[in-house]
């Protein structure tokens, strides 16, 4: 496999909880790979398309997974291009909104030329077919992504994403939408021990380490950022650590010679204040009512199919 290939897919499995993700994109790749060798025998294939959603909630690294996996697929010659680097090229539906349905559908034309070789990520897709757009332009619009992934199979590897009720919503509206896209990846929020593991990843990157003490309060911190509505999973984690280096350089710079080793280690000092705390009982009284949901489930299962094991 090409060395750049390698590289890349070897990040996308490197990041904590991405494993899944990176076997499902290795399994794209061999498919390619063995329908090519059918192909070259004469024998028949079925017709490959790469275009794939995506579902997660925010911060669970779907556009950091798009990234890679656009330099995997070019760096393979998956996707057609005489460019060095994979152009990686975001649209949102805020740059479609024009009154003009031609131009709207202009628009999407230059983006799809522009992300030939590489990846065309569409964030919130379902804002195409909701919202202020639901009228006439979002319908146009649709077609005439529908017509260019068609068109570009093979330079151009779309990704849809957003939040997995609103991706059905989106794979609902137009008939041609759901068989163009025929992989789907779901990024799951992350469980506390990912988020803790992300955190040791990204400090590994910048350079710290974290201390006992500041693991243990950064666990039971994003215990309590999980509770919250609109939690950024990896972002949020992102964001702790980079406060508390921020925090951290403030503290080191009041001593006199501070050593390498301080000068690289996150403590309990570092971690910077939550904001809006959730006390303690508003959290056990959450956990109470996913609890009492959970068990509504298993009864209403229980009604259908008899007792489960
Ligand atoms: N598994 C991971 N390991 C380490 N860092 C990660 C991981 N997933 C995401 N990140 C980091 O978290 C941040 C947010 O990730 P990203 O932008 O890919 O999320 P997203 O799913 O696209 O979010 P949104 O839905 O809000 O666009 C980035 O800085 C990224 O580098
Ligand atoms: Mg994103």
């Amino acid at each position: 496999m090409d060395d750049r290939a390698k590289a890349a897919l070897e990040k996308l499995g490197s990041l904590p909880g991405m494993f899944v993700v990176k076997e499902q994109v290795e399994q794209m790749i061999q498919f390619a790979k063995i329908s090519k060798l059918r192909t070259s025998q004469g024998l028949k294939a079925l017709p490959q398309s790469n275009h794939m959603i995506f579902t997660g909630n925010p911060g669970t690294g779907k556009t950091t997974a798009a990234r890679l996996i656009g330099e995997a697929f070019t760096a393979l010659g998956m996707l057609k291009s005489d460019q060095e680097e994979p152009p990686f090229v975001e649209v949102h539906h805020a740059d479609v909104t024009h009154p003009h349905v031609g131009q709207a559908e202009r628009t999407i034309k230059a983006k799809f030329k522009e992300a030939r070789g590489g990846v065309l990520f569409i964030d919130e897709a379902y804002a195409f077919v909701a919202g202020e757009t639901s009228h006439m332009t979002g319908d146009k619009v649709i077609a005439a992504i529908v017509q260019l992934m068609e068109d570009m199979r093979d330079e151009i590897v779309v990704i849809a994403a957003g939040y997995p009720q609103n991706m059905e919503e989106f794979l609902n509206e137009n008939p041609g939408l759901r068989s163009r896209f025929p992989t789907t990846i779901n990024f799951p929020d992350y469980e506390v021990s990912d988020l803790v593991q992300i955190a040791a990843y990204l400090c590994v990157e910048r350079e710290y380490t974290m201390s006992k003490p500041y693991v243990d309060m950064l666990a039971a911190r994003l215990l309590e950022e999980k509770q919250k509505p609109g939690f950024g999973n990896a972002r949020t984690v992102r964001n702790i650590i980079e406060q508390s280096i921020r925090r951290q350089a403030a503290r080191v710079a009041q001593m006199a010679a501070p050593s390498r080793a301080e000068l690289v280690l996150l403590t309990e000092f570092d971690m910077p204040p939550s904001e809006n705390r959730v006390t303690e009982k508003e959290m056990l009284l959450r956990s109470l009512g996913s609890l009492q949901e959970r068990l509504r489930e298993i009864e209403r299962r229980e009604i259908l199919f008899g007792p489960m094991n």
